[in-house]
């Protein structure tokens, strides 16, 4: 079976649609599979910073590609005279990746150290395919955030506009709480493993992680690599190439990141990111709390209905149980695939997940388009989880102080760039969400307005 076609052929309909191909994966046995912890982890950065050369580079170095496969690719992008991106092209399968050196859909494979199995998803860094690095970001416990050192590009990344920014900011919200940045192309006849590139790269990037909202001491660090060399990723730099780095290599900064995961005993929800016919519905996503077991009775909210586990897969793995951080495919009776739509979520039958159309949020507005202003009345594109839907600012109910986080008295009426803001927000169909103190990660929302990222939120009551 190709998992990647059957995800393909049976799309959602939600705009925009949650993609997801996968790559490749690996067969171990599963006794030692699932002994391991899983972690998604989520490539990110600017349009060609060297995200699905660094992916395709891990799969490469932890024996997945062969040798001939390589050299199939080298043939294929010098082909198309992109010789340098042969490596891209293990994550990179569709002929437009290829053709344009741009990811577009989010990929997806996996490999493993001594202490856990990662699932990548190799998000694309251009503007246009922001939605799908959402949807990518969102499923991930980790993030890899990837620069590029060549002269020039750090620059035009980390300006106002570029991705770096924007993506960073995204992955805080989406409840990506650890980041390992990665300053690539150091191999680049403009870097050539200088110290000095390095650190000034390091030290911009320091403050701006911090305005994000990273903790930069407990939460993310920072490594020089090559992904194109295959540089500083599975075994440590040699001193001969890179006098100055005396730190580990990027599986051993991977091995070690610690991660809180979710409660395995509170109540099970597994927001859908997709779903397919197959003996059955079979609905994919991520478990964001509690267990799932064989047979257990779960609704599928927010339309209630009622289902019964058939059968749970991980990878192809059939299981009979998992827990918090697992992506699943799990397959259901009681419910036809026609009547599920991405941003549902499996639930809990006993305490299922809230239903609303109206709620209450703490929103820090990040860029409005043209220097708008933000008022009563303004239209967005809701993403929250797995959901993408239209809403609506219905009144401002008090602005925060954003240095001392204090509630400011006078009334709000309208407020600009930077600025926080508590207020109610409507949507036009139901949505299932939580408040972000009870489930973080299904109480985080961005706000998007023509393709711009406009405000990220926290839902504080239902
Ligand atoms: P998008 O998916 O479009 O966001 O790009 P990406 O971040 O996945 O970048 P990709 O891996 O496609 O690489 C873009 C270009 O950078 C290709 O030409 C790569 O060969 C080159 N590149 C990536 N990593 C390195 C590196 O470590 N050193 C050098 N010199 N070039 C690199
Ligand atoms: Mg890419």
């Amino acid at each position: 079976m190709d998992p990647k076609q059957e995800v393909q052929a049976q799309s959602v309909e939600a705009e925009p649609k949650a993609k997801v191909k996968e790559i490749l994966s690996v067969q171990d046995e599963e006794d030692e599979q699932m002994k391991k912890r899983h972690l998604n982890v989520v490539f990110i950065g600017h349009v060609d910073a060297g995200k699905s050369t660094t992916g395709g580079q891990i799969l490469f170095l932890s024996g997945q590609v062969d040798d001939r496969t390589i050299q199939k690719y080298e043939k294929e992008a010098k082909d198309k005279s992109r010789e340098s991106w042969y490596m891209a092209y293990i994550m990179d399968t569709n002929e437009e990746e290829r053709v344009k050196g741009k990811t577009v859909e989010v990929g997806r494979a996996h490999f493993e150290t001594d202490t856990t199995r990662f699932t990548i998803l190799d998000a694309p860094g251009h503007k246009s395919y922001v939605p799908n690095m959402i949807s990518g970001a969102s499923q991930a416990d980790i993030g890899v955030l990837v620069i590029s050192a060549r002269k020039g590009e750090f620059e035009t990344g980390y300006e106002r506009g570029g991705q770096t920014r924007e993506h960073v900011q995204l992955a805080k919200t989406l409840g990506v709480t650890k980041l390992l940045v990665v300053v690539n192309k150091m191999d680049d006849p403009t870097v050539n493993w200088s110290k000095e590139r390095y650190d000034e790269i390091e030290s911009k990037m320091i403050p701006f992680l911090k305005q994000s909202g990273y903790n930069v001491k407990k939460d993310v660090s920072f490594l020089p690599i090559s992904g194109l060399m295959g540089l500083n990723i599975k075994t440590r730099l040699d001193k001969s190439l890179c006098s100055w780095w005396d730190g580990p290599c990027l599986f051993e900064s991977l091995d070690s990141i610690e991660v809180p995961m979710g409660d395995p005993k509170s109540p099970f929800r597994m927001p859908i990111i997709d779903k397919f016919k197959d003996m059955g519905t079979v609905v994919m996503g991520k478990v964001e709390s509690g267990t799932i077991r064989d047979g257990d009775s779960l609704l599928i909210m927010p339309n209630k209905d009622h289902v019964k586990v058939v059968a749970i897969y991980i990878d192809e793995n059939r299981v009979t149980l998992a827990g918090p951080g697992e992506n699943l495919r799990v397959r259901l009776s009681g419910v036809e695939e026609e009547d599920i739509l991405s941003g549902f979520v499996l639930s809990s039958a006993a305490n299922p997940i809230s239903t609303v159309t109206e709620f209450v949020a703490q929103l820090q507005i990040l860029e409005l388009l043209d220097n708008a202003i933000f008022t009563a009345g303004y239209k967005a594109v809701l993403h929250v989880h797995s959901v993408v839907e239209e809403c609506e600012i219905v009144e401002l109910l008090q602005q925060i102080d954003p240095k001392t986080r204090k509630p400011i008295k006078k009334k709000v009426l309208f407020v600009k760039n930077g600025a926080i803001v508590l207020c109610r927000v409507q949507v036009n169909n139901v949505i299932c969400v939580e408040k972000f103190s009870d489930f973080p990660q299904l109480g985080r929302f961005t706000l998007r307005t023509e393709g711009k990222t406009v405000a990220v939120g926290k839902i504080t009551a239902l």
